[in-house]
């Protein structure tokens, strides 16, 4: 009998790609070129969606300098959602979903955005919904610092409550299109929703037609007690780190009781682990390229500053032949309890140089491999996909290939990928199995 199929998605930064390795083409411009043919190469090997993720400041974190940040291209970064608008205007099926901040984005303008993509890219367009975990990112918005990290969720819940109402706002069939009578939109079917909260307040209606979705796909990845209750609430799909499958069971386990106690059923969140394989025609060469990335002079500073960037713990500090210490944030919370499992009993050089900034280690070797792998991780820890990272986060066109052409066939010949998507849009893709 076939396995039970699984979604992938691609978590990308838009960041400068690979330019400084053998097969980058050098990072030469911010057109977003680059990123529009991995999307259709994305498509072409039938992921979900792609995530574009966001910070908005340039730390200082490591070392209380910008250099490292700068010299490794931790933060300079582009806006992911005009990125997201042209790449789906380069596919027909795939999901495209970038990152928006809840402490930063007037609702109502978020509201506006999020509803005119998803006509534009024709019913594929998703929110990842984040909080922001930075200081440094709040100063740059007339803040001396952020609010708390519970208290952002408290209001990001509002947020959310305050756009989906924005989004209902016209009802389904508010566009008639009467040519006889003359009528665009019957306004009996459009109103106002007068919202009155503890933190924001919005008349409405939205000057947009409903999104072609009814809402957008909503994506999060709250790992902290707060966040999950977050994304338990309004998720249609979750992305998470994990560090073995007893913790991707555990997480997935938690998240679907959350959901049921809320009244949603379970299945209508899928639960996307992030991964970062290593492919190659023989187990030697995959092991043996391992090996050389983590070994780059370069990599254990970058790896530091792009750390201490999501969590603003200054990591330069750490002396990388002793264990990790006792370290809080009120940044990536969860990231950070995470990564301080896995160091655990060993030193910060050893765990980086093992696993880089981690996920599920030991998808390395062969497709045919490291396919079996994942299958065997969805089946001993249940859950509904991955979400594919590059290990390096220097990402070219061969790491792409790699997957798109080479795992993600390996895949589809077990079953274990969907082939070819059975819908125009991209929520009922998510929910198809
Ligand atoms: C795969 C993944 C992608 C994320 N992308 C972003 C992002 O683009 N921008 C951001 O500010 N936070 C991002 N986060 C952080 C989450 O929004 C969240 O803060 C984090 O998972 C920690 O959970 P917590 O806030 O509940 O502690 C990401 C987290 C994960 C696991």
């Amino acid at each position: 009998m076939p396995a039970k199929p699984f979604h992938l998605a691609w978590f990308l930064n838009f960041v400068t790609d690979d330019w400084t390795g053998t097969w980058g083409d050098g990072a030469r411009d911010w057109t977003g070129d680059f990123y529009v043919e991995m999307a259709r190469d994305l498509e072409r090997a039938c992921f979900d969606y792609v995530i574009l993720e966001d910070k908005l400041m340039v730390s200082t974190a490591y070392g209380g300098t910008m250099e490292a940040d700068l010299k490794h291209g931790v933060n300079p970064k582009h806006d992911p959602v005009p990125l997201a608008v042209v790449m789906s205007q380069a596919t027909s099926k795939l999901g495209v979903v970038p990152t928006m901040s809840t402490s930063f984005y007037p609702p109502f303008l978020l509201a506006r955005l999020c509803a005119t993509i998803d006509h534009i890219a024709a019913g594929r367009f998703g929110w990842n919904i984040v909080t922001s975990g930075e200081d440094r990112a709040a100063q740059n918005f007339g803040m001396d610092k952020l609010y708390e990290h519970d208290q952002r969720y408290a209001m990001a819940t509002e947020y959310v409550d305050l756009v989906c109402q924005l989004w209902d706002s016209w009802e389904p069939d508010a566009v008639v299109r009467d040519r006889e009578t003359g009528v665009y939109a019957d306004y009996t079917k459009v109103h106002t929703i007068d919202f009155v909260g503890k933190y924001y307040k919005s008349r409405g209606p939205l000057n947009t037609v409903r999104p072609v979705q009814g809402h957008p796909v909503l994506c999060q990845a709250g790992a902290s007690p707060a966040g999950r209750q977050f994304a338990a609430r309004y998720a249609d799909t979750i992305i998470a780190t994990a560090n073995k499958p007893a913790e991707m069971k555990a997480y997935r386990d938690d998240i679907r009781a959350k959901m049921a106690a809320l009244g949603r059923s379970p299945d209508e969140c899928k639960v996307l682990f992030l991964i970062a394989p290593i492919v190659a025609d023989t187990t030697e060469e995959a092991f043996a390229k391992k090996r050389r990335w983590l070994s780059d002079p370069q990599f254990i500073e970058f790896v530091l500053a792009e750390m201490s960037s999501i969590t603003e713990i200054d990591f330069a500090k750490f002396d990388l032949d002793a264990p990790l210490p006792t370290v809080t944030t009120n940044a990536e919370r969860g990231f950070l309890e995470g990564f301080a499992r896995r160091a655990a009993g060993r030193t910060l050089r050893e765990t980086l140089a093992d696993e880089g900034m981690g996920g599920i280690g030991n998808l390395v070797g062969t497709p045919e491999q490291v396919a079996d792998a994942m299958a065997a991780l969805m089946e001993e820890a249940g859950g509904d996909g991955f979400l594919i990272n590059t290990p390096v986060m220097k990402l070219n066109r061969r790491y792409v290939t790699e997957i798109a052409d080479g795992l993600v066939p390996a895949l589809q010949r077990r079953g274990l990928t969907r082939t070819e998507y059975a819908f125009d849009h991209f929520r009922d893709n998510l929910l198809a199995f």
